[in-house]
């Protein structure tokens, strides 16, 4: 059997992940489209500010009237997102004067990099498009879908292989945002790129007073659902950290389809990491959730059944950027590392509300990963850094090893700079990791050049049609056994997912 691996070679940004392709912060002008769903990877929803100089944020709202779509599951639940916004006269009031301060303190000379060439999202869903153009063959073995998702706007492209045959579509998340943003035809709720300086904190106000004074409705999260994909328990999920999982029906014409939210059935009361873990031998999955109200982080495991088990605070001692973590067979390694949630400094120094303190060291806690508390995590330092995302982990006699993606000194400000200053500053090295679970040691060293993180495009393939490459694993030649052409051109994306045909067949029945 051929084994198979895909690239979607003028697919893939000079850096993916890390959300910087969503944190650009001019959504201000000249915009029909939701523009909120433009720069939220990572948009920490902020529910609350007092003026009493202190911020009352929570990343999640609670759901509240809560109606299931569908049959409900026996082990598991689907909430139908039906919020409820209003154009009432204090909706005008606000947007008058959001932009006065948009005007008066919005900086307009910054260019729109990430809204532009191959960023520049697509406006219109595509529905399925049946038997595309193959180059080559498509490998009798190889069916299944394979899908991207991506802030630009928030939606996901598929390419549904069956039986030598290829079909695309694309589909936006219906998430609770984006019904509110259709509603009200522009962007109402503030974007990660926003949060800067006074601006950020004015956004924050604008936001909330919208809030209270029921123009938005946060009843269901302000989560964009953009960052990443899971399949798990017969669902495909669309994720992005500060809210709760979409479930997301891939239909047998290749369709895709929103049916909802999953709270677990009401167990899951707090955010979900994008990049949960599966484990393919015990079919478990285990994700945490951040907030910058304690507990900081909370570890939790979903039985292969679908059943969240209960929630495991883990201490730290402030509120940080947690954007992936690991596995392995007995533990799960957590990521502490010095990009601080900090608002007040957002303020006073004019920063972005997370910002990187080099002078603290990183901390990787290691915890049996079905421990019931945090009593055995033992926590390891390394030299200060930041990590998006890990390779993978294992266990090697006493020690833990990590493979991650380390980046030093990172600030999420060059984001918002030029394109070749990103690229300039940006490296990102993959490191071993070891954590000795005997010793209590830590060690790192470096297995790569910098910036060998983040998928390059092959730049013949700029500015021209889309397609996929099916490449042959057991070789890896870069001649691709198949080409698929898509009908259009697929904006810089996020994370990618394979859901294999079987997977498909057992979606749940909904
Ligand atoms: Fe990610």
């Amino acid at each position: 059997m051929r084994s198979t691996i895909f690239s979607m070679p003028s697919l893939t940004p000079p850096f993916t992940s890390t959300d910087a392709s969503i944190i650009g912060t001019k959504p201000y002008q000249n915009n029909s489209y939701p523009q909120n769903q433009l720069s939220n990877h990572r948009p920490w929803a902020l529910q609350r500010f007092s003026p009493s100089s202190r911020w009352r944020l929570s990343l999640l709202s609670s759901v509240s009237d809560q109606t299931f779509m569908g049959e409900k599951l026996s082990d598991d639940s689907i909430l139908s997102v039906n919020p409820k916004p209003s154009k009432c006269f204090s909706s005008k009031l606000i947007d008058l004067l959001e932009a006065l301060v948009v005007k008066l303190m919005h900086d307009a000379s910054l260019p729109l990099h990430y809204l532009s060439g191959n960023f520049a999202p697509l406006r219109d869903e595509t529905p399925p498009v049946k038997d595309l153009h193959v180059h080559g063959f498509l490998p009798e073995c190889l069916n299944g879908i394979f899908l991207r998702v991506g802030p630009n706007p928030k939606m996901i492209h598929g390419v549904r292989i069956k039986d030598g045959k290829a079909t695309y579509v694309s589909r936006f998340v219906k998430t609770s945002r984006l019904q509110q943003e259709e509603f009200f035809g522009d962007a109402k709720l503030m974007k990660i790129g926003d949060l800067k300086g006074f601006f950020g904190l004015v956004m924050v106000i604008m936001q909330q007073l919208r809030i209270k004074l029921k123009v938005l409705d946060d009843s269901y999260g302000n989560g964009t659902a953009n960052t990443s994909l899971i399949y798990h328990h017969g669902k495909l999920l669309a994720l992005q950290e500060t809210d709760k999982p979409y479930v997301i029906k891939v239909l047998e014409d290749g369709d895709l389809q929103t049916l909802g939210m999953t709270d677990y059935d009401k167990r899951l009361t707090h955010s979900f990491t994008a990049h949960p873990k599966v484990d393919p031998v015990t079919g478990e999955m285990f994700t945490f959730g951040c907030s910058p109200m304690p507990p900081y982080l909370t570890y939790r495991v979903i039985s292969k059944d679908g059943i969240m088990h209960d929630p495991v605070p883990i201490t730290i001692s402030k509120p940080v950027m947690m954007h992936d973590f690991a596995i392995t067979e007995t533990y799960a390694i957590f990521m502490d590392l010095p990009m601080h949630f900090r608002p007040e400094e957002m303020v006073k120094e004019k920063k972005m509300i997370y910002s990187f303190d080099p002078t603290k060291n990183a901390r990787f806690g290691v915890l049996p990963r079905y421990a019931k508390d945090d009593l055995m995590i033992r926590w390891f330092e390394l030299p200060n850094c930041f990590i998006f995302h890990n390779a993978n982990a294992w266990e090697e006699e006493d020690e833990v090893v990590l493979i991650t993606c380390r980046l030093e000194n990172p600030n999420l400000d060059m984001v918002s700079g030029n394109v070749e200053e990103i690229l300039e500053s940006f490296s990102n090295e993959l490191y071993e990791m070891r954590f000795n679970m005997k010793t209590g040691s830590a060690s790192q060293k470096k297995l790569s050049a910098s910036s060998n993180y983040f998928p390059r495009i092959n730049e013949c393939y700029t500015g021209k049609k889309s397609c996929v490459n099916v490449i042959d694993a057991r070789t890896m030649s870069a001649e691709p056994v198949a080409i698929v052409e898509l009908p259009h051109r697929v904006p810089y994306g996020f994370h990618a997912l394979f859901v294999t045909e079987r997977q498909l067949q057992e979606q749940t029945l909904i």
